[in-house]
């Protein structure tokens, strides 16, 4: 492992992106290295479509974070110790500058970064003013000299990594932010650089933090009634009967951190206490059910082929409506009904019998009356009819049931055209996913080249897309339109991997690795 001590050594050593063979993923640190850190360096390393990238991981007790009156002067500083820790986790280089070395015009001169006031004026934010200008300031000059590909940060400053995946997108800086999953000691305590000043008497206390937010979780808490004060009092209490002085107890949205009176889905519960001379700072996610995504988006975005794999990726069960209607119109067509015909279609919907099952994670297989029916429903006279089927309200109002009984649950990514407007207005995450007509005409010749179809020309399918846009768009009943709440993902230029990657960002946005772990 290479020691870096100036910007001219860290310069040299990074490369500009454009030189790079291969990608550089970086984990800033203010030193004391634990476990924690080591699982970033380790993640950091993992390989990247095969190949193993570079790790950097910088060292810097920060003053611009610390305020009047906090551990700035004794915050540890292990030199020979933290060397070892990087080295042994599989970093390749260790950036060690000092304060004049990475502010070389004094701190008093320095642009200073402010995230937004409502990421500040919660949590640690409050409590710590300026905190976080000074560690936005700092994380932007770093990235600013070392340009990596990957940021990697601890999910256990969750306040903190919110506010640097805000500030990497309201940038526009190009790489990717990755939380990881807190690390915990035996007795439960996460892991912290400040740990070690604790005694031993009050590591044994200490642990009254973990205890007393894993307690929330419990179901007959959350279950309680929801109600936040009730929530936030019960824990209090318990810090307090363990004699931790109690800085905060506060319960939010864990994406936008706005607080959270009543618990309904996913909260961020997050506490903040004085041990002796120490801060400890810990959270969990408190859930009424398990995280539920809808991913909504126009014909030809390639929703289907990405959402099962993030389903997959995720271990949620992976609900195609789209197979629902698709299957409806299969029984309609085969009782002989007239598709168009809504009156006639009513009396099918009365104790239909509708199944999806997940065989092995994201594979799913259809069954209606019966019927294995996951071939049939993608033959071309279902999907030439399937749009009328789908438009009429009493099919809209049967299957919204049923698919709103599957995820009531949670545990579940859904993708159709209302699932975020209309069947779960309250998901965790809603995306909208799209691409240009031009992208999905170009994406559709190749698929029916591969399919061994005559290919129209391009113009014809554009015409066909843009078409099919606008009927879905317009029709009266549930009409294809991006929730207010949905983010927007435009897949032109994007892999199929790529995309998959980013619904697992925005996915990680909301729900921390700790609560919600990927699929083994
Ligand atoms: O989490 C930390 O160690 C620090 O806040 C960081 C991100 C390295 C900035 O100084």
């Amino acid at each position: 492992m290479q020691l870096l001590q100036t910007r001219a050594e860290l310069l040299h050593w990074c490369e500009t992106p454009a030189q790079r063979t291969v990608p550089l993923h970086f984990v800033p640190t203010m030193g004391a290295l634990h476990r924690g850190h080591s699982s970033l360096v380790e993640v950091a390393g993992r390989p990247v479509a095969g190949s193993a990238p570079r790790v950097l991981v910088s060292v810097f007790v920060n003053p611009l974070q610390f305020g009047p009156g906090e551990d700035f002067s004794c915050y540890p500083r292990p030199l020979e110790a933290d060397e070892r820790v990087a080295s042994e986790a599989g970093a390749d280089a260790l950036f060690r500058p000092s304060v004049e070395e990475l502010f070389p015009g004094g701190e008093g001169q320095l642009t200073r970064l402010s995230p937004p006031r409502e990421l500040q004026e919660v949590l640690c934010g409050r409590h710590r003013p300026g905190h976080f200008d000074g560690v936005a300031t700092v994380v932007a000059r770093l990235l600013g000299l070392v340009r990596p590909e990957r940021l990697l940060l601890g999910e256990k400053d969750w306040q903190q990594l919110v506010i640097l995946r805000r500030l990497v997108a309201d940038l526009g800086l190009p790489l990717r932010v990755q939380g990881c999953a807190t690390v915990r000691e035996g007795d439960g305590l996460a892991c912290s650089s400040r740990n070690r000043y604790l005694s031993a008497l009050e590591r044994l206390r200490a642990r009254a933090l973990p205890q007393a937010l894993a307690a929330a979780r419990e179901p007959l808490m959350v279950s309680a009634d929801g109600s936040a004060p009730v929530l936030l009092a019960t824990v209090r209490t318990a810090l307090e009967r363990a004699e931790l002085e109690v800085e905060y107890v506060e319960l939010l949205q864990p994406h936008s951190l706005t607080p959270l009176t009543r618990l309904s889905g996913l909260g961020l519960l997050a506490a903040a206490v004085r041990c002796g001379s120490c801060r400890l700072i810990d959270h969990t996610i408190l859930m009424t059910r398990q995280p539920l995504v809808a991913i909504d988006g126009p014909a030809g975005a390639g929703k289907s082929t990405v959402t099962r794999a993030f389903a997959a990726r995720l271990g949620l069960v992976y609900l195609d409506t789209g197979a629902m209607y698709r299957a409806l119109t299969w029984w309609v067509r085969r009782q002989g009904v007239d598709p168009a015909d809504g009156t006639a279609i009513e009396p099918l919907l009365k104790g239909l019998d509708l199944k999806l099952t997940t065989a092995t994670v994201g594979e799913q297989r259809v069954s209606l009356n019966g019927h294995d029916v996951t071939e049939a429903i993608r033959s071309p006279e279902v999907t030439g009819q399937v749009s009328l089927v789908a438009a009429h309200a009493c099919v809209r109002t049967a299957l919204t049931r049923q698919q709103q009984a599957m995820g009531e649950r949670g545990g579940l990514v859904a993708e159709g055209r209302d699932i975020g407007t209309a069947v779960f207005p309250d998901a965790d995450l809603k995306v909208f996913l799209t691409a240009t007509v031009a992208e999905r005409a170009r994406r559709r010749a190749l698929d029916l080249e591969r399919r061994g179809f005559a290919v129209p020309p391009l113009v014809e399918l554009q015409q066909q897309i843009a078409g099919r846009d606008h009927a879905d768009a317009s029709r009266e009943v549930a009409p294809l339109r991006q929730a207010p709440d949905a983010v927007e993902l435009i897949t032109d230029g994007l892999a199929i991997e790529g995309v998959i990657q980013a619904l697992v960002d925005l996915f990680r946005e909301r729900v921390p690795e700790e609560a919600w772990p990927e699929a083994s």
